[in-house]
């Protein structure tokens, strides 16, 4: 349990990537906070689980945000928007990962990767930060990683969908100042979810070097999720364009 509670009575969000791993933290911790949230990912086994474990606050959207269009997420957000009213925040976690090195990558991984991270938090962001969806003061919150600064080896696909993320929040920050609209993003460290589960089962584990290169060990979602409900939150009222990095001391490099 957190030190730090936060009062989102009335309060609406939408959480893209839900249905697991960092994302389902955050859902979960904003229902706890008395939010109504959007729950969206492809899984709808899971995102039930998420809503049957906070009926009251949590309503599911079942979306591929890789084939999701502008039809699509108007109708998820309208009906949402409709019966609890506009949003005051969204968190962008969907993304995957995986190998690509240069001389031999999959170019439809890679591209896999790219649309995940990147063109599909575009695609929703074109839609949601229409007037009728989101609320004046609203803050958006996606997701980079320390791939982004580090640029992993063998992953030009994830470590370049990540920096383009952490550059186009200053773009944003920028263009909907005025209404205002915050724009910021996170970037963890290696956390322990389901996506570094997959990634350990396709490559034989985690080299020992990730691990030593983290001073304060290895995250888990509620390390990250924390950072997220701040930045969501009134207080981070004059924060944004901002790349929030919550890696564990990854960053720090080596002595
Ligand atoms: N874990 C780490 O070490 C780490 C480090 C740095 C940054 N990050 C970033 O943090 C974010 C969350 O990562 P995580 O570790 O929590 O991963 P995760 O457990 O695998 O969760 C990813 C979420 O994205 C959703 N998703 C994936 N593809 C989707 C699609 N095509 N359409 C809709 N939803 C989709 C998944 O739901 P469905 O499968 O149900 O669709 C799932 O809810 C990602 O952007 C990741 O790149 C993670």
């Amino acid at each position: 349990m957190s030190d730090i509670t936060y009062n989102y009575v009335n309060k609406n969000f939408i959480v893209v990537g839900a249905s697991s791993g960092i994302g389902r933290q955050i859902a979960k911790e904003l229902a706890m906070s008395d939010a109504r949230v959007l729950a969206v990912a492809r899984s709808e086994e899971r995102l039930n689980e998420l809503h049957n474990e906070y009926p009251d606050n949590v309503t599911i959207g079942c979306l591929d945000v890789l084939v999701a269009g502008a039809d699509e997420w108007s109708n998820i957000l309208g009906s949402f928007v409709n019966k609890y009213g506009k949003i005051n925040g969204a968190v962008y976690t969907a993304g995957i990962t995986g190998m690509t090195p240069l001389r031999s990558f999959d170019d439809i991984l890679a591209k896999k990767i790219l649309n995940t991270s990147f063109w599909g938090m575009i695609n929703f962001l074109k839609i949601a930060t229409k007037k009728k969806y989101t609320e004046k003061g609203a803050s958006y919150v996606l997701f980079s990683s320390t791939a982004a600064y580090i640029g992993n080896k063998g992953q030009f696909a994830y470590s370049a969908a990540k920096s383009a993320v952490k550059t186009v929040i200053r773009t944003f920050a920028k263009e909907f100042a005025s209404i205002p609209y915050r724009f910021n993003s996170v970037s963890p460290g290696w956390v322990e979810s389901e996506m570094t589960e997959e990634f350990k089962k396709d490559n034989g584990g985690i080299a020992q070097s990730v691990v030593d290169a983290h001073p304060l060990g290895l995250g888990h979602p509620e390390d990250v999720s924390g950072m997220v409900l701040f930045l969501l939150s009134d207080s981070a009222r004059w924060i944004t364009g901002t790349d929030c990095v919550v890696d564990g001391g990854c960053l720090l490099g080596r002595d």
